[in-house]
C-alpha cells in the first residue's frame, strides 16, 4: 500500500503545471473544474498548502455573474487540446473574468465539499481559516449562480445546457437530447483527443459536431444566460449535478457557520433542491432517479450511474433507497457476488448502448465510484460500500491510476496517470492508513 501511495502522490506531483494541476498530460493540459475539486481533496492528505493553492486558483476564474467555468485555460499555448480558449471566444462575454481565458460553460459543483474537507484535515488550523475565509464569498457566489441564474422558474433545479457540462459527456443519456440538434454550416475542426487514444474509447465525431453546435451557439449569443434559456437546444435538469450542489449546500452551509455567518440562505436552497429532486426527478414506475429535458418537457428514461449519486446528497427516503440499492446491487450494475466483474459500470451493463470500452458508456470512473461509495455509507449499506472501495484499490492495484476502466477486464483506458484517479485513491485509504 505505501507504494500505491508514493505513486498516487507522484501522479499529482507530476501534473502540477505550477499554479494548478492538469488531470493528465495526454489529453487535458489545462485546469478543468470539479477535477481541480477531486485534486484539491486529494492533495488535503498530504499537503494542506498544495490543496489550498489548488481551489483557489481555479477561482480566479469565476465569472463575474458566479459560474466557475469547466475550463480555466493555461496561459501557455498549447496544442495538445480542442477546444482551445479562442474557439470559445468568452471575451464577448460581460460576466467572463478579465486578464485570463475560460471556456463558457459549468461543470459539478464539489467545490465546497473540496474546501471544508480541505479545513478538516489541516494541521496548521490558523492558515486553513484564513483559507475558508479567502473563498467562502467565492463558493457562495457559486451556489447563487446555480440556484438563481440556472433555475430561473426557482423550481429548486439547476439546468445544464451542455453535455460537458454534466461532467459525464458522451453519457448515454444525452443521446436523446442531441439528436434534436439539426446541424447547419458548423465550421470545420479538428479533434486533438484522437491523437493519444483510440476512437473505441472516445466520443464519436456524432457527438462532438454536437458539442461544438452548441458552442457556435452560445458565441452567437455572446454566452447571455437569458437568450439561451429560450433557444439552447439542450437544456437539462440532471439527478448529478443537482445531488452534488445539495451535499455542497450542505457542506457550504457548515462553512459558514465555522465563519460565524448565517447559513439560512445556504440551507433553504439546500431543502428546495432536495424536494425537487425527489419530486421531479424521481421517476415511480422506474423507482429511479433520471433526467429532465425541459425542451420535450419529459423525462429521459435511461439508467447510468447519475441516478444513483441522490445517495450521496441524502435526499431519497429510506425506501426510496432501498429500490435504488437493489437496483445498484444486481447483474445491471454489477452485484456484490459477482466474482468476474469490477463495479460500478457508468451505465446500465444490459442497456442497448453499454459498451465497456467507451468513455462513459460503460466504463467505471473512479469519481463516481467514490461519490456513489459515500451515498452507500450515508444509508448504512456498509457492505457494498465497502466492496466499492475494494474495487477501487484493486483497480489501481492492478491496473494503475487510469481516467476509466473496463468493468471485466478491468483493464484501463483513456489517460494514464489520471489526476483525480490519483486524488481520490488517496482519500479512500486515507482514513486506513497514515499519509504522509
Ligand atoms: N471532458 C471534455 C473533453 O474530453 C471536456 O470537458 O474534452
Amino acid at each position: 500500500m505505501k507504494e500505491l501511495i508514493k505513486g498516487a502522490q507522484a501522479v499529482l506531483k507530476n501534473n502540477w503545471m505550477g499554479g494548478y494541476t492538469r488531470p493528465s498530460a495526454l489529453l487535458y493540459p489545462h485546469q478543468w473544474s470539479w477535477d481541480s475539486a477531486f485534486i484539491a481533496i486529494g492533495y488535503s492528505t498530504f499537503d494542506e498548502h498544495r490543496a489550498q493553492t489548488e481551489l483557489l486558483s481555479l477561482f480566479r476564474g469565476q465569472w463575474k455573474n458566479g459560474m466557475i467555468p469547466h475550463i480555466v485555460y493555461s496561459p501557455n499555448p498549447s496544442d495538445a487540446y480542442f477546444p482551445d480558449a479562442e474557439f470559445w471566444n468568452t471575451t464577448s462575454s460581460k460576466q467572463a473574468p478579465s486578464g485570463l481565458q475560460t471556456s463558457g460553460i459549468t461543470h459539478p459543483p464539489v467545490h465546497a465539499t473540496a474546501a471544508l474537507t480541505i479545513y478538516n484535515r489541516a494541521k496548521n488550523r490558523r492558515s486553513a481559516l484564513e483559507f475558508l475565509k479567502e473563498i467562502f464569498p467565492n463558493l457562495l457566489a457559486s451556489h447563487r449562480f446555480f440556484h438563481t441564474i440556472r433555475d430561473p422558474l426557482g423550481e429548486g433545479l439547476a439546468y445544464i445546457r451542455h453535455p460537458w457540462a454534466s461532467g459525464l459527456d458522451n453519457s448515454p443519456t444525452w443521446d436523446i437530447p442531441l439528436q434534436r440538434i439539426e446541424l447547419g454550416d458548423t465550421p470545420g475542426f479538428e479533434r486533438k483527443d484522437l491523437r493519444g487514444v483510440p476512437l473505441e474509447e472516445r466520443p464519436r465525431d456524432w457527438d462532438y459536431n454536437r458539442y461544438i453546435y452548441l458552442v457556435e451557439l452560445f458565441k452567437e449569443h455572446s454566452y447571455d444566460e437569458a437568450e439561451l434559456f429560450k433557444s439552447c437546444p439542450f437544456l437539462l435538469q440532471d439527478p448529478l449535478v443537482n445531488s452534488i450542489l445539495v451535499k455542497a449546500d450542505s457542506d457550504l452551509a457548515g462553512i459558514a457557520e465555522i465563519l460565524g455567518e448565517d447559513p439560512s440562505e445556504i440551507r433553504g436552497w439546500e431543502e428546495k433542491t432536495k424536494k425537487a429532486i425527489n419530486k421531479k426527478l424521481w421517476h415511480r414506475g422506474h423507482g429511479f432517479y433520471d433526467a429532465y429535458d425541459l425542451r420535450a418537457d419529459e423525462m429521459i428514461e435511461v439508467d447510468t450511474a447519475s441516478g444513483f449519486v441522490p445517495l450521496y446528497g441524502g435526499i431519497p427516503t429510506r425506501s426510496q433507497a432501498r429500490k435504488l440499492y437493489k437496483y445498484l446491487d444486481s447483474k445491471s450494475f454489477c452485484s456484490i457476488h459477482e466474482k468476474k466483474c469490477f463495479s460500478i459500470p457508468n451505465y446500465n451493463r444490459e442497456g442497448v448502448h453499454f459498451d465497456p470500452v467507451n468513455y462513459w458508456r460503460g466504463p467505471i470512473w473512479i469519481n463516481m465510484n467514490w461519490i456513489i461509495m459515500q451515498g452507500l455509507r450515508r444509508y448504512d449499506y456498509v457492505d457494498k460500500a465497502d466492496s466499492v472501495k475494494a474495487d477501487i484499490i484493486e483497480l489501481v492495484r492492478r491496473y494503475g491510476f487510469h481516467e476509466y476502466y473496463d468493468p471485466f477486464k478491468g483493464r484501463g483506458y483513456g489517460s494514464t496517470d489520471f489526476s483525480w484517479t490519483a486524488a481520490l485513491f488517496l482519500d479512500t485509504v486515507f482514513d486506513d492508513e497514515k499519509i504522509q
